[in-house]
């Protein structure tokens, strides 16, 4: 796509990536990602942000067709993983001269990335750079979604350059533009990367929307996904639910079994909420769906189910990688079911209540243990689950 105006002097000169597998060499990504480059051309030139290094040469091209001859004065770094920043040391190589502009954390990590001997500027709050009719204001927003991230503003085109917070998954469709795409067909996407990459820094970006309130937004342009001017509220309002993680009815269920008896209790608990009026009901078996999309589903609902079977005497190995992510994200407020089964070695629940006690979630009982192949009692007790997870999800004082 090369090359593509916001306005008559901002450009997007990002790059689709449809090669990558895992991002971050985590995060499934079959729909791919962007890379948003943009670039402001006035009496002074200016890039927000880069791209991943492996697409320099696509970026480099783009970047000198549009500068048409121009030298590059200055590269804004809102932030600086090497997703953003990969593209740096030909962009030094070809414009020596241009000066690297970021806070005090910005230039620590810079130095630490790369070796280039490039001009730098450090910027502190509210302060301002010129390019001629174009100014940049500068907004610090700490660990939103590393320590140095900051967001940039110019207020002749009321444009947002936020860095990760609003972006997405999925590569650019074609156009770029929130009212040249389906966003509906988008937003789960979106919400993925949100409860993946940046859902662990809720505060943070709960601090930042505060931060960019008062500003007026034509444009909302992000270092991944669409760009917004049909409706930048909409994203700002999609980020602000999921940073309070706010939630709606209905249950994930996500278990882990080898021989299928774990997966009867699921189907059972399942029942037990569909059967008392919990229609949202999702199961996912761990070892089909990666944690990534499970991961997203739980992020807003209400209640979640988790169930395992043990492995070489522990909890099977692809449910505990579920746990450790959920307890990395500082997920909080839901309502929790937890079951398991063995045979001849420890039960999954004593791991599965360990994981109970560190977060704060509210226990739902029973929390149903067949040795072997669930009995009739054990798939009642399973069903009771499902039945008072959807009591206390209905119930009008339910509080989430
Ligand atoms: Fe897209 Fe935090 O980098």
């Amino acid at each position: 796509m090369a090359t593509i105006p916001l306005t008559e002097k901002i450009s997007w000169i990002g790059v689709n990536d449809f090669e990558t597998e895992l991002f971050e060499a985590l995060w499934p990504i079959p729909q791919g990602i962007s890379y948003n480059s943009y670039l402001i051309r006035d009496d002074k030139t200016a890039l927000i942000d880069a791209v991943k290094r492996n697409f320099s040469d696509d970026f480099m091209m783009s970047l000198e067709s549009t500068l048409a001859g121009k030298a590059l004065d200055y590269l804004v770094i809102n932030h600086i993983e090497p997703d953003h920043s990969g593209a740096i040391a030909p962009l030094a190589g070809r414009y020596p001269k241009m000066c690297i502009v970021g806070n005090e954390k910005t230039i620590s990590l810079l130095k630490g990335f790369y070796n280039i001997a490039n001009p730098v500027k450090i910027i502190t709050e509210n302060e301002k750079i010129s390019l001629g009719r174009h100014t940049f204001e500068f907004f610090m927003t700490p660990m939103a979604h590393w320590p140095e991230t900051m967001m940039t503003y110019e207020r002749t085109t009321q444009t947002l350059f936020s860095g990760d917070v609003f972006g997405g998954f999925g590569t650019l469709p074609g156009g770029i533009f929130d009212d040249e795409v389906d966003i509906e067909a988008l937003t789960p996407e979106i919400r993925r990367y949100f409860s993946n990459v940046i859902g662990k820094y809720c505060l943070p970006v709960q601090k930042a929307i505060e931060k960019i309130k008062p500003l007026p937004i034509k444009i909302l342009a992000s270092t991944h996904g669409p760009v917004y001017r049909e409706a930048p509220q909409r994203i700002i309002n999609l980020y602000s639910g999921w940073s309070r993680q706010e939630t709606k009815p209905g249950a994930v269920i996500a278990y882990a079994s080898m021989y299928g008896h774990t997966e009867k209790m699921a189907e059972a608990v399942g029942q037990g909420l569909t059967e008392n009026g919990v229609k949202e009901t999702q199961i996912f078996n761990v070892s089909k769906t990666h944690a990534s999309f499970i991961l997203s589903e739980i992020w807003v609902h209400k209640a979640l189910v988790l169930g395992s079977c043990t492995y070489n005497g522990k909890i099977f190995p692809l449910m505990n990688g579920l746990l450790e992510l959920l307890e990395n994200t500082g997920l909080h407020g839901r309502s929790l079911g937890l079951f398991g089964s063995f045979s001849w070695s420890a039960s999954p629940l004593s791991r599965l209540k360990d994981f109970s006690q560190k977060g704060p979630w509210k226990l739902i009982s029973p929390c149903p243990e067949a040795k072997c192949a669930p009995a009739d009692d054990v798939l009642k007790a399973c069903y009771t689950l499902g039945q008072n997870l959807a009591k206390d999800m209905l119930s009008p004082n339910s509080k989430q």
